[in-house]
């Protein structure tokens, strides 16, 4: 069963690139936890690698979205997705070193993360980005 699942009526933040970003995020998400499941370490940190670098694409991709509206609230934004940047990053650092496992803990702790971000942070810069001409 999939750990997460991508509606209009719970991520739909109206932008469309963005829309379909959050979905590949939750493939690659799904994926990973999928792996996990499996438990073989090479698959787990090969979709670990793809994980990661969506996320660090999506982000600067809403990032460059936001600035170029000059979004209000950018700051705050890019200091969640930096957070989570750079704890994604220690993961897989310490994962490819053999220091740290990848578990349903770290899955699920992903998964709470993307519905919360997307619901009460990401949903605010449609209608700034609607006005910029973003859609
Ligand atoms: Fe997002
Ligand atoms: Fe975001």
């Amino acid at each position: 069963m999939s750990l997460i699942t991508w509606t209009q009526e719970r991520f739909a933040t109206k932008v469309a690139q963005h829309d379909d970003e959050h979905k590949e995020l939750f493939d690659l998400l799904n994926n990973l936890h999928a792996k996990v499941g499996v438990g073989e370490r090479n698959s787990i940190g090969v979709a670990l690698d793809s994980l990661i670098a969506f996320v660090a694409k999506h982000f600067a991709s809403e990032e460059k979205n936001m600035s170029q509206v000059n979004y209000q609230e950018f700051k705050q934004h890019k200091e969640e997705h930096d957070s989570l940047v750079k704890l994604c990053l220690n993961l897989q650092a310490e994962f490819h070193a053999g220091l740290t496992q990848i578990n349903e803990q770290t899955t699920m702790y992903l998964r709470d993360w993307l519905i919360r971000h997307i619901p009460s942070v990401d949903f605010k810069y449609a209608p700034a980005l609607a006005a910029g001409g973003i859609k």
